[in-house]
């Protein structure tokens, strides 16, 4: 191999060796050894200087000068560039200050809507009630005439209802499921019914397009319009607070008689909030669903969860709980 050849060889080498440059400083170390130190591959190459002839040892010298500069200047360019790194991730350290507070991880929480129903599902079911639920889209059976709205009644004009098409609707209350229920299951029954309604009424701080209801019904031999009216009463103490001011009034719903709607006094309003409506389960629809009215008694109740969370969380426009605004949401 002739002396120029021995040359690129060791370049070559040294290039390779520059490609994955360390960072630490012990393997930089071997790295200068092995190419620049006293008995490194540089040096050897100078000492095979004494075999050549004399005529080619000042060529081959000044050859040899210029490698030993470029490779110590290649070489000291590397360790710079590691070094520079290294103070650059020493001074991001300093300059952190270890007294500023953490940033805080946001967690998720429970909305009012589900805090209230489980709540009141936790209460019902204390009482003896299981837990149901049902369609929100159903047919006009289901959601108006089994539950005796006759065609064209104008009790039809009470639930303002989105049409699917003229025999299906989404549904307007939560009484849809009474029917399913009983439909399915042979009496004596107790249910209680979580879900959402929809209602196509003008939006306003008490009034949206959609909301959730828990209906209740419960049929046996001996059921009495006291019973419910006791039972109401506990739990809207439980839901509400002991000191609760309740009425009962009466009024009309197809599907009970005598049907009654209950109020809750709002100290903050000074006005009745309305928030349920009850009443003992009317002949008519026992007779629909095939339960004979001569044997079965039963109660039935339909409350409004966002009156309930309105009033509990004192929330004054209904529509808070459906914009999704985190700092309202991060409160519960
Ligand atoms: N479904 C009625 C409504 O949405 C509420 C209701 C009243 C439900 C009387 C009942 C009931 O179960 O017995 O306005």
């Amino acid at each position: 191999m002739s002396i120029n050849d021995k040359i690129e060889a060791v370049r070559e080498k040294f290039m390779t060796a520059l490609e994955s440059f360390p960072s630490d400083p012990i393997a930089i170390e071997k790295i200068r050894v092995k190419f620049l130190g006293r008995k490194g591959l540089v040096a050897r190459l100078f000492a095979e200087m004494g075999s050549l002839l004399s005529s080619e040892r000042p060529r081959v010298g000044k050859i040899l000068n210029d490698v030993k500069r470029d490779l110590t200047a290649q070489f000291e360019k590397k360790v710079a560039a590691v070094k520079s790194l290294d103070k650059n991730r020493n001074d991001s350290h300093k300059n952190v200050d270890y007294t500023l507070p953490g940033y805080k991880i946001k967690t998720g929480s429970i909305h009012p809507i589900e805090q209230v129903t489980k709540e009141l599902i936790d209460i019902f079911k204390s009482l003896g009630f299981s837990v149901a639920y049902g369609p929100e889209i159903d047919d006009d059976y289901h959601n108006f005439s089994a539950l005796n709205f006759p065609k064209h009644h104008p009790a039809r004009d009470m639930q303002d209802t989105f049409f699917i098409d003229p025999e299906i609707v989404l549904r307007t209350h939560t009484s849809n499921v009474q029917i399913h229920l009983m439909e399915t299951v042979d009496p004596p029954l107790r249910y209680i019914v979580p879900g959402r309604v929809y209602r196509n009424e003008a939006i306003s701080f008490k009034s949206f397009c959609l909301f959730h209801q828990i209906e209740g019904l419960y049929v046996d031999k001996n059921v009495t319009f006291v019973e419910m009216k006791s039972i109401l009463e506990y739990f809207l103490r439980r839901i509400i607070g002991k000191n609760v001011n309740i009425r009962f009034r009466p009024s009309y719903f197809p599907f009970t008689e005598p049907s009654a709607e209950v109020d809750i006094w709002n100290s903050e309003r000074g006005q009745w909030m309305e928030i349920l409506g009850c009443g003992m389960v009317h002949p008519k629809v026992f007779g629909n669903v095939g339960y004979d009215p001569e044997i079965w008694k039963g109660y039935a109740f339909g409350l409004g969860v966002e009156r309930i969370a309105m009033l509990k969380y004192d929330i004054k426009d209904i529509r808070m709980l459906y914009r999704n605004d985190i700092r309202f949401l991060e409160q519960f």
